[in-house]
């Protein structure tokens, strides 16, 4: 974070202010919640789908629409197994995993942070009474300050799940050869309770599935996968999207939509999910321009951010080093967001070279080459890929618009006003819409004619109901930027002057002014676009 970011405190009560309001309001859910939850596994409410719409528009406009060289692709989710046997995800797509011995929780091996302290062993434990016995080395590791008979406690709990005579207290159980070790830096040891970990094993994250009503598990041609990315169907889609389509080098194939990833600890909210929405571009070019088009498209990428209302003082860049890229990538940028939990990523940015088409080529045999007319030359293109995460960037959006404020209400008194600071172009709702009394006929058919007027072009929410001051709030605390009200002057109650005139009411300076009827979708259209 920045050197003037909050306390992890109050970043973890920030999170959770903005996780409540999204139940509250209706953004996101858990989902299944009734039964207790999917883990990993999110659904977007009637405002969450609305922004997660705006961003995949947006996005489609300025990528697909707005550009020549870029056509679009929708792809299948089931993936056939030799797509990903070629690509590599079959054999190597997979995280180090390791499980607590004694709670049996799954903690991916990598992110484990390392730990100090001494760590009390034992080489089994035994029972007297009843001649029960188990030889088996386990250990808990203490922090300093610890209390020494923790460790013990933590042992016999561990041991106590192999007593056969489940009515033994497990604090009869004795412990054998207790020794203690200096520990340092060690990644073997639960953090949340000091228990030996299993030795880290690699888990292959994606979901396998079979195809067809009669497959049975052991039938190993049936096998299909939810894709892990959506990159893979437009690799493969190449040569037809080529042979369709007048396109020429350098040239980019666009796609949205979903990819699973059997995460080991889906967490930080949506951050790391198991069902989650990609928007992905994959850009083929000559090898030469490869390097270049790299940094052309961080940039490219660093002003849409820029255009949905995430600053670019609130954005790193990680230049990925040797080493730490993915073996294909000659060059990698990581675009990371200021989290409330850490900065994490966002999108990568990584030139792929001619690595995944090379590979396709290999494995289904058939020409995936491009020919340059001009240069009379035969190639496969090399590629850079901008991949960005759709549910991490809604997720960036909600941090980024969430605000409290202390404001002086109308009668005078300080009060908190909870705003979502939402780009006009990507707030789920654009207008709220208000007749200012709801017993006045004349005030409610207007209302509903400027609703009817708005409703083609923008998502607009009619509220009738409280006061004036307290329909603002519940529009400020879900982003909405704008407020109409129809009002006495609006019928001509106090003369002809403001006649089919509305009060505009804006959402961040809470300014209001007065705008004819006639010129309110065109005022609009323009804040939104
Ligand atoms: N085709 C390249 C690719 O898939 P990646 O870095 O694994 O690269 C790209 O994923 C983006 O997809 C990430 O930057 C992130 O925004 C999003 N993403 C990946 N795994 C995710 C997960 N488990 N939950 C939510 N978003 C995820």
């Amino acid at each position: 974070m920045s050197e003037t970011s909050p306390s992890p405190e109050k970043n973890a009560a920030l999170m959770e202010k903005i996780v409540s309001l999204c139940k509250r309001r209706g953004f996101i859910f858990q989902s299944a919640e009734i039964y207790g939850g999917l883990n990993g596994c999110w659904d977007y409410g009637p405002l969450g789908v609305e922004l997660k719409r705006n961003l995949k528009e947006y996005w489609w406009r300025k990528n697909v629409q707005e550009n020549d060289n870029i056509v679009g692709l929708d792809g299948s989710i089931l993936t056939h197994q030799e797509v990903l046997k070629a690509s590599g995800h079959v054999g190597g797509f997979s995280d180090p995993m390791c499980d607590c011995l004694l709670t049996r929780a799954r903690l991916r091996a990598d992110q484990i942070d390392p730990q100090s302290g001494v760590a009390y062993c034992y080489t089994g434990a035994s029972h007297e009474e009843s001649g029960w016995s188990i030889e088996r080395e386990y250990a808990v590791l203490l922090k300093e300050g610890q209390d020494e008979n923790k460790a013990r406690k933590t042992a016999r709990l561990y041991f106590s799940q192999f007593l056969t005579d489940k009515q033994i207290s497990p604090k009869k159980i004795e412990l054998a050869g207790e020794r203690t070790e200096e520990v340092r830096e060690s990644t073997r040891f639960n953090p949340e309770n000091g228990s030996l970990l299993t030795e880290a094993r690699e888990f292959n994250l994606m979901f396998k599935t079979h195809l067809g009503a009669s497959a049975d598990e052991a039938d190993e041609s049936a096998v299909a996968y939810l894709r892990p990315e959506t990159a893979q169907s437009i690799f493969v889609q190449f040569k037809n999207v080529l042979e369709t389509n007048r396109v020429k080098l350098p040239f980019g194939i666009a796609q949205i939509g979903k990819s699973f990833r059997n995460e080991i600890n889906p967490r930080n909210y949506t951050f790391r999910s198991r069902e989650f929405e990609q928007m992905e571009i994959e850009f083929f070019c000559r090898e030469e321009d490869g390097m270049a088009l790299t940094d052309e498209w961080l940039e490219r990428r660093l002003a849409f951010y820029e255009e949905i209302g995430i600053p670019r003082e609130h954005l790193h860049i990680l230049d990925v080093p040797d080493g730490e890229r993915a073996h294909y990538s000659r060059k990698t940028y990581d675009i990371e967001y200021e989290f409330p939990f850490g900065i994490q990523e966002l999108e990568g940015v990584a030139y792929r070279t001619d690595y995944d088409l090379s590979k396709h080529r290999e494995h289904s045999k058939k020409p995936l080459e491009y020919f340059d007319e001009e240069k009379k030359e035969k190639f496969i293109p090399h590629v850079v890929e901008p991949s960005a995460g759709c549910d991490r960037t809604v997720l960036a959006l909600l941090c980024e618009a969430f605000d409290e404020e202390t404001i002086t209400n109308e009668k005078d008194k300080e009060e908190t006003r909870v705003v979502m600071h939402f780009s006009p172009r990507i707030a789920p709702v654009k207008a709220g819409i208000f007749p200012l009394l709801k017993n006045k006929p004349e005030l409610v058919k207007k209302a509903r004619q400027v609703e009817n007027l708005l409703k083609p072009f923008m998502t607009v929410f009619y509220d009738e109901t409280g006061a004036i001051g307290r329909r603002y709030r519940r529009q400020d605390e879900i982003g909405t930027p704008y407020c109409v009200t129809i009002d006495f002057d609006t019928i001509g109650e106090n003369g002809d002057d403001l006649i089919d005139t509305v009060t505009l009411r804006e959402r961040d300076s809470m300014r209001q002014q007065r705008i004819p009827i006639s010129d309110l979708r065109n005022f609009l259209l323009e804040k939104i676009h």
